[in-house]
């Protein structure tokens, strides 16, 4: 019987050490959660990072770990920390990630970290080969491991495997300014099939594999190293029952079963009374996802609208994320020092126009928040995807809410009944809350039902048995190519 490998840098748990002590927290971001449920459900190996950085690690350190890891049906890539600052910190996040997003004045272009980055695709490679059969489905995730379908299809030709981009892929235009352009569609090109989020990022990967490999592309499949291959989008879902079931059994819970953070969250209603509305934003604390904007948009919604002060407030969760690199740094105190300047300058005795927390909530809390809340903020100025504006919508057992959502978001493009905005225009910004708060109950109730059909229909498990499914096909296509 054939397994399903499911390769990613990061595991679905993140371990730290405290002595010989392991702690498991789960990973954050789209990837690991949405692949998580997939991953419980099949049979099937994850191989990835563990967080850790092993030549820190003792020899008791390293089995507890490897014995943690193999518990979980996981199989583990060892980095030492110089990996991690050059292959992880470095290359993929201040290479890869910031020029993927059209932060060209962020991405650095550094020859020894390019260096570590094939070191470690190619140990991934290494450890995929020495962990999986000829019969074995290899499905391989994100911008860290752009090598590693090339690698493994050299070393076994008959393999079948899958790549997919969690990220954009951006335009020809950005590409084009990256030196190992050609190494980097190669790595990619050893995939049977490629998928990517919306037909846009596939369009642009389309184009530059024409334009920079001078390779014949005809619709979606390549022709590349007498193989074809598929390329398609495949937007990414959220296991919708989990969170509608969640939000539902949320709902029923008895006052005193109520959480710490629901009470705070509740006060607010019974302090700003009748009009009074939570407005939400989730994200990690990347610069993609437009966080300064949308203060200073709230900012200036707060000034045009001045009769919204002390019944409307914004609860910011921002989940720390790759905090050593210096652009998240930054980001971080103009954060802080953004909600601090405007917290300063509306506050009245009774009411913060922000309630803001840096840290990762546990899932029964980011029920309370979404539950809670009105309106979801939701404005990155480049995301990939963005579930976390598909789990909002999911919670809404009433029908009720709204959410406004950036149109750079991969998610805008299934999600036409959000409030879709520009995030660098204010005005609209600032008009754009202010419809929100004013929107008639019906109005929000029938753009929330077309999304939460939409959304149960096309779920994780939908999106991962397409891609599968499309995968599997390609198998047979391969015996008539070769
Ligand atoms: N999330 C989480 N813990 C938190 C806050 C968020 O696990 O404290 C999850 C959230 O539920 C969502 C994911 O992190 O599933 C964020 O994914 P998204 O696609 O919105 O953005 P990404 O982080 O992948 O850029
Ligand atoms: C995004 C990326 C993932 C990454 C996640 C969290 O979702 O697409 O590949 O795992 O962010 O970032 P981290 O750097 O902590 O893995």
């Amino acid at each position: 019987m054939s397994k399903t490998i499911i390769v990613s840098n990061r595991l679905p748990l993140k371990l730290s050490l405290d002595g010989d002590k392991i702690t498991a927290t789960p990973s954050v971001g789209g990837l690991a959660t949405g692949m998580k449920s997939v991953h419980t459900d099949g049979d099937s190996l994850w191989i990835g990072w563990s967080g850790l950085t092993d030549d820190t690690l003792t020899t008791t350190q390293k089995e507890k770990v490897a014995e943690k890891i193999r518990q979980e049906n996981c199989a583990a890539v060892a980095l030492t920390q110089q990996e991690v600052d050059d292959f992880y910190l470095g290359f993929s996040n201040k290479t890869l990630w910031p020029l993927f997003h059209y932060f060209l004045e962020y991405a650095k272009f550094e020859k020894d970290q390019w260096e570590t980055y094939q070191r470690v695709n190619e140990r991934f490679a290494k450890v995929i080969l020495e962990h999986t059969g000829e019969d074995d489905i290899i499905w391989v995730h994100d911008y860290q491991l752009l090598l590693v379908p090339q690698l493994v299809k050299e070393q076994r030709p008959k393999s079948t495997i899958g790549f997919f981009l969690h990220i954009p892929f951006p335009s020809f235009e950005i590409f084009r300014t990256f030196p190992w352009r050609e190494e980097v569609l190669q790595g990619m090109l050893g995939a049977d099939l490629l998928g990517f989020h919306t037909y846009d990022y596939e369009r642009h990967f389309l184009s530059s594999v024409k334009r920079i490999l001078r390779r014949e592309v005809s619709f979606n499949k390549i022709s590349y190293d007498n193989r074809e291959i598929k390329v398609d989008s495949f937007p990414m879902g959220i296991d919708y029952d989990k969170f509608y079931s969640s939000a539902k059994q949320h709902m029923d819970k008895s006052l005193e079963e109520r959480s710490e953070l629901q009470q705070r969250l509740d006060s607010h209603k019974e302090i700003s009374g009748d009009g009074s509305k939570l407005i939400l934003s989730i994200d990690r604390m990347d610069y993609t996802k437009g966080i300064p904007n949308r203060i200073r948009a709230f900012e200036y919604f707060l000034e045009k609208y001045p009769e919204y002060i002390e019944k409307v407030r914004l609860i910011m969760l921002a989940v720390p994320s790759r905090s050593e690199v210096s652009t998240y740094k930054k980001l971080k105190q103009e954060t802080d020092r953004l909600v601090g300047r405007i917290n300063g300058k509306f506050s009245t005795v009774s009411w913060t126009p922000i309630w803001y927390y840096y840290r990762s909530m546990p899932f029964d809390n980011l029920i309370d928040l979404y539950t809670s809340a009105d309106i979801a903020l939701i404005t990155p100025v480049r995301d990939g995807m963005n579930l976390v504006a598909k789990e909002y919508v999911a919670t809404r057992v009433n029908g009720d809410g709204v959410l406004i959502l950036s149109e750079m978001a991969g998610a805008s493009k299934e999600m036409n009944e959000a409030l879709l905005i520009n995030p660098n225009n204010f005005e609209e910004f600032a008009a754009t809350i202010k419809k929100a708060i004013e929107m008639p109950l019906e109005e929000q109730q029938s753009r929330i039902k077309i999304l939460q059909k939409r959304l149960s229909r096309y779920n994780v498990e939908r999106w991962a048995n397409e891609f599968m499914k499309s995968l599997k096909e390609t198998q047979q296509t391969k015996d008539i190519f070769v």
